[in-house]
């Protein structure tokens, strides 16, 4: 920290010296000012912005788990009051030109043409600029400290909104919200100090690094096809085809058109595909309601998708993608039909959540031509995909698949076959070790809690609730079923599931299910008592909390070694951005490196003796402890 301390002040002595050399500097800013960029535009006198709708302004660090270490938590609240400058470094969203003037972040937006002519020529005008802060008497708009107008809300309810926005797992919140009480109360050197204090507690933690690393570094890597296969020339989708106009089905359809892309969308009956299209349609209209999308553009979209029970309007299509029921017959069935239509060239994915994709492919002539495209509901929302390579999947099916992802603007991870693949069978972890702590008398409103406090966004059995129980006990029929190494079949959870559907409480879409649900919302059904009694006893919410990210952390450990990830970023992304592991451990294998290896070893050992050999890390998890040998570089 003492390091980073010292290379902060950096940068922060040469702004404050830019201010004060008594020399006029004026910028003009001709697209995005963020972060940093913007905290150098603070550091001048005056601020010119481009009216392009390119142009932003904004300080973002805190998505990192960073501050705007640049002197942006001590300039921004001088220039435009606490009340305006706190939300803005709190949700770190950039701001648009006319927003950023309004807010008093800049002086004028101007056309792209005129912006270097109007900071000359202010330049000249202001020989003797200064910085507000710097004039004798500057008072801050709005008033500093405990007794400002603001200040009850702006830091006392504030505070209490930080504690439960983050439950204190991430620390940025809290040190912008204290740079900014403390140092508007000092003179600005010593709050430029102060500021860098508080950055380089922050840069040193673990919290910054994992958020940088996964959020921003692989993320963007992701983004840009990072694994896709070199020398493959790029493919674009124009024509794209969806077996299966439910749910799923109707999302990827839409978000397809969005991207351009011409859609025929079947189902089996012509009121079936009629109610995808209606899905969309709908869709759209709240969009265009919300402002988001323009009637215009939304009449595009929607001109763009066919609905229909005609395979033969598939010809054509460079893609097909099949998202019918969860049932190997059926999903044979439309794979068969599909492909007496489609040409030699066409790559026919699988929206499949459980069932492994070599076996789907045999339905396809061309195994080598087929490919898991596991997306996420609702579709329109989660950037993820899910790539799933079948055994003959073909470099050059994957990076056309990873093409059309691109397409969609989704962040693509990519997996290796195996059941569950990689998101479905870690989340099975978190659901079932919630049923498992319910089965040992853990009341269920700390089991929820214990869940959220370590960050997931919703606990278990609500999730379970969302998802319906019915579907649980499929997955687990099918895994028997099938066969299934005993590794991958979720016994834990059945006595619960089946206790539940006996109870002829299914989940949300029934009505009732681990909640009851209402006009007013939801809440945990008080029968759980009698049917799943209390203990005496109840355990610590840190240690459930433990156990659950645990659980999750080692069984992507597993699907390390079993092959199933071989790029650790593919793991950390997939967990945050598709199951909602918290993003303040940088994803389920950046969670263990946080720990240590070692420690997290230990920890799983600590974790077996009190619940179980679900929680026994293997010989090959231990021995990579021993070596020291982490799983990122
Ligand atoms: P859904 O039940 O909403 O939609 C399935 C659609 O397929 C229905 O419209 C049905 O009429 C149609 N269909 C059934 N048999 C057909 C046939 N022979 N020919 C043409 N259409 C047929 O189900 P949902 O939730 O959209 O799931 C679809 C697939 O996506 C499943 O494989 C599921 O495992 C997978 N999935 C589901 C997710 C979810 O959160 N619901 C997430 C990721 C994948």
């Amino acid at each position: 920290p003492v390091q980073v301390y010292e290379t902060s002040q950096d940068l922060s002595r040469l702004l404050r010296r830019l201010e004060t050399c008594g020399k006029p500097f004026a910028v003009a800013i001709n697209g995005l000012a963020l972060g940093g960029g913007l905290e150098v535009c603070l550091g001048c006198h005056y601020r010119v912005l481009s009216d392009s709708p390119k142009a932003v302004v904004g300080l973002p660090e805190v998505k990192v788990g960073l501050l705007p270490g640049g002197g942006g938590t001590q300039r921004l609240p001088r220039l435009i009051g606490i009340q305006k400058a706190l939300p803005l470094m709190l949700d770190g969203n950039p701001v648009a030109p006319p927003q950023a003037l309004a807010l008093g972040i800049i002086h004028a937006v101007l056309p792209q043409a005129e912006l270097v002519p109007a900071a000359r020529a202010w330049v000249l005008a202001n020989p003797q600029a200064q910085q507000p802060w710097d004039v004798k008497g500057f008072k801050l708009p709005g008033g500093a400290g405990a007794m400002a107008p603001h200040a009850a809300d702006s830091f006392g309810a504030g505070s209490s909104r930080l504690m439960r926005a983050t439950r204190r797992n991430y620390p940025a919140p809290l040190a912008i919200s204290a740079a900014v009480y403390e140092g508007t109360q000092l003179p600005i050197d010593t709050g430029l100090r102060l500021e860098s204090k508080h950055f380089a507690t922050l840069l040193a933690g673990p919290v910054a690094r994992n958020l940088t690393r996964t959020l921003f570094i692989n993320k963007g890597a992701a983004d840009k096809l990072e694994r896709r296969p070199a020398g493959v020339p790029k493919a674009k989708v124009t024509k794209l085809g969806v077996l299966g106009a439910g749910m799923m089905g109707a999302g990827i359809a839409q978000v397809a058109a969005a991207a351009g892309i011409q859609v025929v969308l079947i189902d089996s009956t012509p009121q079936q595909a009629e109610q995808g299209r209606a899905r969309i349609a709908a869709a759209l209209d709240k969009a265009v309601a919300r402002k988001q999308l323009s009637v215009e553009r939304a009449a595009t979209q929607l001109a763009l998708v066919t609905a229909t029970t005609d395979y033969a309007l598939l010809a054509g299509a460079e893609l097909v993608i099949e998202a019918v029921f969860e049932s190997r017959e059926i999903k044979r069935e439309v794979t068969s039909k599909a492909a007496a239509v489609l040409g030699p060239d066409a790559i026919f994915a699988s929206n499949t959540s459980t069932l492994p994709i070599t076996g789907l492919s045999a339905a396809w002539p061309r195994p080598a031509q087929f490919i898991g495209l596991h997306f996420f509901s609702p579709v329109e929302r989660m950037p993820l995909v899910e790539v799933i390579l079948g055994k003959d999947t073909s470099p050059q099916t994957l990076a056309h698949a990873l093409d059309f992802v691109g397409q969609l603007r989704k962040t693509p991870i990519v997996v290796n076959d195996s059941p569950g693949f990689f998101t479905s069978r870690v989340f099975g972890t978190f659901v079932d070790e919630g049923m498992a702590m319910l089965q040992e008398g853990v009341a269920p409103a700390l089991i929820e809690n214990a869940a959220r406090l370590a960050g997931m966004p919703v606990g278990p059995l609500a999730v379970t609730d969302e998802v319906t129980l019915d579907l649980q006990k499929k997955v687990y029929d099918q895994s028997i079923a099938d066969q299934l190494p005993e590794r991958f079949v979720r016994h834990g959870a059945q006595p619960v599931v089946n206790k539940m559907l006996e109870l002829g409480r299914i989940g949300r879409r029934g009505g009732a299910g681990f909640y009851e649900y209402s006009e007013s919302g939801k809440q945990l059904w008080p029968g759980l008592a009698e049917h799943f009694p209390h203990a005496a006893e109840q355990p610590d919410a840190e240690l459930l909390r433990r156990r659950f990210l645990a659980i999750q952390a080692l069984e992507t450990a597993r699907c390390v070694e079993e092959g199933v990830i071989e790029h650790p970023a593919d793991a950390d992304l997939g967990s945050i951005l598709g199951i909602g592991y918290p993003s303040w451990t940088g994803g389920t294998l950046s969670y263990i490196e946080t720990l240590g290896l070692q420690a997290f070893v230990d920890e799983c050992h600590d974790l077996a003796g009190r619940y179980g050999p679900r929680f026994q890390p293997s010989e090959w998890l231990a021995a990579r402890a021993r070596a020291g040998t982490p799983f990122h570089a």
